[in-house]
């Protein structure tokens, strides 16, 4: 490194440590945190290249030799399923001279030859072919770089890290929640990407909270329960929790959190009820779609969890939500949202595409544009963050988690 680059490094990093330094206990990130650019670089080297990512249901590549390119931040991730069914996920970037050796978004294929000049990568990502090489070049030395891979109910989690942080707590727990929604064998029923005219954090940011929930989702709010006082949310929540116990299903109830600092993935999982009488996420309270896993009923609950810095689920009875956050630029990002149905559900028979996604559909619409106004607003020079209410403790917790991963060294 040069000289000047290390000295810019170091005024780049102090620059941020001061910024951390300088947040005020109780109140929202500084503006720099969602429009500069070297917190930007921070928040991938220490956040996004450090934590799991949820990149997809396995449903997305469900035949031996699929294969799909997914784009987060500046890195593409071919992730594939092999002839014997195993899943890998490697970087979409040529060992000879960095071309893009996956030119296509998805497809089925056993090798993927380089356009530029034809070096042969196997689906494994092992290096098969290169032409007029010399006696002595090691192709397994040259296989595409791998990224870890675990797939845990149906869930393709990547991760970019060397050493990947622990992630047996969040497999358990993932186990004790999604598995008891049958995610090992649901199915996609929809995608549908939202670019997002904002940094990744506001987007985040608006999902780990719901005070908002009340005045930017009338729809949502009819049938969960939101701004009702905390002994109501008691009561309908042990209502719930009594309804589960009855089918004779226990998902992993309580409040449960783990932070990384201690090497291990971060989780937060909890359940909440939906209004009485309410069975699932619809317009008008109604089953969607045939019930899931170990669901012989509706127990009028949602699950809710997220992962690392990028992924939320949300399980339904007959139906599962996984929302993917993806940083793209300094000020700009996408939101994945993915719709899972049993994996033998089909559609006109069992569900109504239309009516399955409405609800989501409608509130991501509402929350895009509340993040993009908030973007808006935090763009402006005089912009000075205020204190988070009680309702939004989960984005207290979000912000100072946040805040500790940019300090912690890579
Ligand atoms: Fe891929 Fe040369 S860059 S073969
Ligand atoms: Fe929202």
């Amino acid at each position: 490194m040069l000289a000047s680059e290390l000295k810019d490094t170091t005024v780049a990093g102090d620059r941020i440590d001061q910024l951390v330094a300088g947040h005020r206990p109780g109140h929202g990130l500084a503006r720099a945190f969602y429009l500069d650019p070297e917190i930007y670089e921070r928040d991938l080297e220490r956040v996004f290249r450090r934590h799991w990512h949820c990149v997809a249901h396995e449903s997305a590549i469900p035949n031996a030799n699929d294969f799909e390119v997914f784009r987060m931040a500046s890195e593409q991730v071919i992730v594939t399923r092999t002839a014997s069914g195993e899943i890998h996920a490697m970087l979409n970037v040529c060992r000879h001279r960095g071309a893009e050796v996956c030119t296509k978004d998805k497809g089925n294929a056993r090798a993927f030859v380089c356009p530029y000049h034809a070096w042969t990568y196997g689906n494994d990502g092992a290096l098969k072919a290169a032409r007029l090489m010399p006696k002595d070049f090691k192709r397994e030395d040259h296989g595409l770089k791998k990224l870890n891979v675990r797939v845990v109910e149906g869930l393709i989690f990547i991760s970019f890290a060397a050493e990947p942080l622990d992630f047996s707590e969040v497999e358990r727990l993932l186990r004790a929640t999604c598995g008891q929604y049958g995610w090992g064998s649901a199915k996609i029923a929809h995608r549908q990407s939202y670019a997002i005219d904002a940094n990744w954090k506001l987007a985040v940011e608006n999902y780990v909270e719901c005070y908002h929930c009340g005045p930017a989702h009338p729809e949502y709010s009819e049938t969960h329960a939101l701004e009702q006082p905390l002994h109501l949310i008691e009561e309908l929540n042990a209502r719930m929790e009594a309804r589960t116990c009855a089918l004779g299903i226990e998902v992993a109830s309580g409040n449960h959190w783990q932070n990384s600092t201690g090497g291990k993935e971060t989780i937060h999982a909890f359940r909440y009820a939906l209004y009485d009488g309410v069975q699932t996420g619809s317009k008008d309270g109604q089953a969607l779609s045939t019930l899931m896993g170990r669901f012989t009923d509706f127990d009028g609950g949602v699950t809710s969890i997220h992962l690392g810095g990028t992924t939320f689920l949300v399980c339904y009875p007959d139906h599962g939500m996984i929302y993917r956050f993806i940083p793209k630029t300094a000020e700009t990002s996408e939101m994945e949202l993915i719709w899972l149905v049993d994996g033998k559900a089909e559609e006109g028979r069992d569900y109504d595409l239309e009516k399955l996604t409405w609800l989501w559909k409608v509130t991501t619409d509402e929350d895009k544009a509340i993040i993009e106004h908030t973007s808006r607003g935090v763009r402006s020079h005089y912009f000075v963050p205020g204190p988070i209410a009680p309702m939004e403790q989960n984005e207290l917790r979000y912000i100072n988690w946040y805040l500790d991963e940019i300090s912690r060294p890579a």
